[in-house]
């Protein structure tokens, strides 16, 4: 997937827009490029391959331009990129400046297509991450109006139509060109007539505004800048941007200019680092217990109470009265919906729904006042899951959003906020947020249990404990109890197929498995009901199949064990994930995974965590690249 990342400030643009497309190298990209405004023109400088490669045509530029911007007198060009820029401040600087990783979509893989493009004239360049729908017929266009294309990118239209309505100033070009555009896209455009100013407009794909001292940065994505700025601002959708060094202005498309708080992010910079982990998965799936940790932190301070902190509109008496939930989610955040509905309805005795948005927001759904929606999501940007919330908003019910993204759009849509504190995850495959959405879930149930009087005093301190010591039991689990995984995901990896089923509360656990391990090792994979195995999948068993059980302690784990029995009668092979204690699955499984004992309710969040690995090791194996697989982006703006 593509990366933006645009610096305006007083210091050298190049080093700090290469360092932010270092940090963007995860999505994946095939070329690369950087363009400043240098002394009244713009240098640009593209490359196919990797950031090595933008590297040294980047040294190569600056060598042959007898040292330009931040090469000082004396300095070789080789540190140049790796220089903390403000040390090289002899030279004038090029101080605004774009830079992109490309993914090729439209057009091949060459140096023309890679971005920034520009306009016949070389005055106005730019970067865009998405899709113009409308480039054909607006391509026509200004090929009549006389433009010249250099490559075959839809992107490039965006460069000759800014430059075309360049005429009263960029803010104005940017307004008149995003209003002819259809869509998914962002960008952002520079003109050489206008140093010290970036404008960036927003449709559907993400853009964020990182703000410095005197200095702003934008990008696709948080860390391209975080090792500079943690106070963020997020663009709004349909929304334009103006950037100078001391400020920044948001306007509606129409130029309205908006008011937009700044938030200041607590991760830190190291967090979009590896840390000596050979992905940002593996990582990620070790940060769980502090990720859950974090989330449950001091509301579960109390022996017997929740305290959820302030959910604005979302008050006590909402909570208490509410007549039911529905979850609104997408992929691995609806599953933490389904496993909150168990929790919900054994603990509060509330009724809830748990919804794919995708599916939510095309029906007629009967929902209005008096109805709590919870809508899940880690980036807080998915669309379907805005629209299905957004649906429901206007009917008249409530809606509670649960993010891991602090000033995201699921936030300005809400009526009320609960955050899980996972961190920044830059895997695809979400894992920390997604253990922490189940944390959540479990502080909601207990919180509406609590005020509704349905679980009596003891039981709630009792439950608060387990969940409370859910961060020590994933530690010790990771730390020492998954040593056979690996063995495990040798055995299987040639498998072409897995199926997982799971029944009540290990049913939620097997749907993300199966997901998992699809998303990123590619194997076909399916989850079901393990009461429904008979009513069709079994027919697909046979003894090259792997079948995972989610077999933890719950009301059900005897049927469980039929289910097993039932499966390995086929010659297919179980692996089952087991709580510590049952020596009973043993006797019927194949490979048996061991997870800490706890509440029979929590077990989930725990089950899920060997199954990520699974996943994991055979992605590995196959030599697959987990952090980035094929066709998935971990923000999905579009439906
Ligand atoms: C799978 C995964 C996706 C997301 C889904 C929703 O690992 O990450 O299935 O869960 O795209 O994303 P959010 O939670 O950002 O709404």
């Amino acid at each position: 997937m593509c990366g933006i990342v645009g610096y305006v400030g007083p210091r050298a643009a190049r080093p700090l827009l290469f360092a932010g497309l270092q940090k963007l190298e995860y999505r994946g990209y095939d070329s690369a490029g950087i363009s400043v405004l240098e002394e009244g023109r713009i240098d640009s400088v593209r490359a196919v391959g990797n950031l090595s490669a933008l590297r040294a045509a980047l040294e190569a530029r600056v060598e042959a331009n007898g040292g330009l911007a931040e090469a000082a007198p004396g300095r070789a060009a080789a540190p140049v990129l790796a220089q903390a820029p403000v040390a090289l401040a002899e030279a004038p600087v090029a101080n605004t400046g774009i830079g992109h990783t490309r993914w090729a979509t439209h057009g091949r893989v060459t140096e023309e297509n890679a971005h920034p493009h520009y306009d016949n004239t070389d005055r106005v360049h730019i970067v865009v991450n998405g899709i113009v729908e409308n480039y054909v017929a607006l391509k026509d266009r200004l090929l009549a109006e006389g433009a010249r294309f250099t490559s075959e990118t839809d992107a490039e239209v965006i460069a000759h139509l800014v430059a075309h309505f360049n005429t009263d100033g960029l803010v104005d070009a940017v307004r008149k060109a995003y209003a002819e555009l259809r869509g998914h896209y962002a960008f952002v455009a520079m003109s050489a007539e206008e140093p010290g100013l970036l404008v960036g407009a927003r449709k559907e794909c993400p853009l964020i505004i990182g703000r410095g001292e005197g200095e702003q940065y934008i990008a696709s994505a948080i860390p391209a800048f975080l090792r500079e700025t943690r106070h963020v601002q997020y663009i709004g959708d349909d929304e334009i941007v103006v950037l100078r060094p001391d400020e920044v202005e948001f306007q509606t498309a129409a130029g309205e200019v908006l008011a937009r708080d700044v938030v200041e992010i607590d991760w830190d910079a190291d967090t979009a680092e590896k840390q000596g982990y050979e992905t940002f998965m593996l990582k990620e799936i070790h940060e769980q217990a502090d990720a859950v940790a974090e989330t449950i932190g001091e509301r579960a301070a109390h022996e017997d109470s929740i305290d959820l902190g302030d959910l604005e509109a979302i008050d006590d008496e909402l909570l208490r009265t509410a007549r039911r939930i529905v979850v609104v989610a997408c992929g691995t955040s609806y599953h933490a919906g389904l496993i909150g509905r168990y929790s919900i309805e054994e603990w509060a005795r509330m009724p809830v729904e748990v919804d794919i948005a995708s599916e939510y927001r095309y029906r007629n759904p009967v929902i209005g006042p008096g109805d709590l929606v919870v809508g899940i999501s880690q980036s807080g940007e998915t669309a379907d899951t805005l629209a299905a919330m957004r649906t429901a908003r206007s009917r008249g019910a409530s809606v509670l959003a649960i993010t891991n993204i602090m000033g995201s759009q699921i936030t300005r849509e809400s009526d009320g906020v609960l955050y899980t504190r996972a961190g920044l995850e830059i895997g695809v495959a979400a894992t920390k947020t997604f253990v922490s959405q189940v944390a959540v879930m479990y502080l909601l149930a207990l919180r509406l249990a609590e005020l509704r009087g349905h679980l009596e005093p003891g039981s709630l301190a009792r439950a608060i404990t387990e969940v409370k010591r859910l961060p020590h039991l994933i530690a010790e689990m990771l730390e020492h109890g998954l040593a056979g995984l690996s063995d495990i995901a040798d055995a299987h990896a040639g498998a072409e197929f897995f199926l997982y089923i799971g029944r009540h509360v290990g049913l939620p656990v097997a749907l993300e498995g199966a997901l998992k391990l699809k998303e990123i090792s590619y194997i076909a994979t399916d989850a079901y009901a393990a009461g429904e195995m008979k009513h069709g999948p079994i027919a697909l068993l046979d003894d090259s199949t792997p079948v995972v059980v989610v077999a933890t302690q719950s009301p059900v784990l005897e049927k469980v064990i039929s289910n097993i029995q039932e499966v390995r009668a086929r010659g297919a092979r179980v692996i089952a994930v087991a709580s510590e204690g049952d020596e009973q699955i043993a006797q019927h499984a194949d490979e048996v995974i061991r997870v800490p004992r706890t509440e029979w309710m929590l077990a989930p969040l725990l089950a899920v965590i060997p199954l990520q690995l699974l996943a994991y090791h055979i992605a590995d194996i196959d030599g697959k690249d987990v952090d980035q697989p094929r066709n998935l982006a971990k923000t999905v703006t579009v439906e």
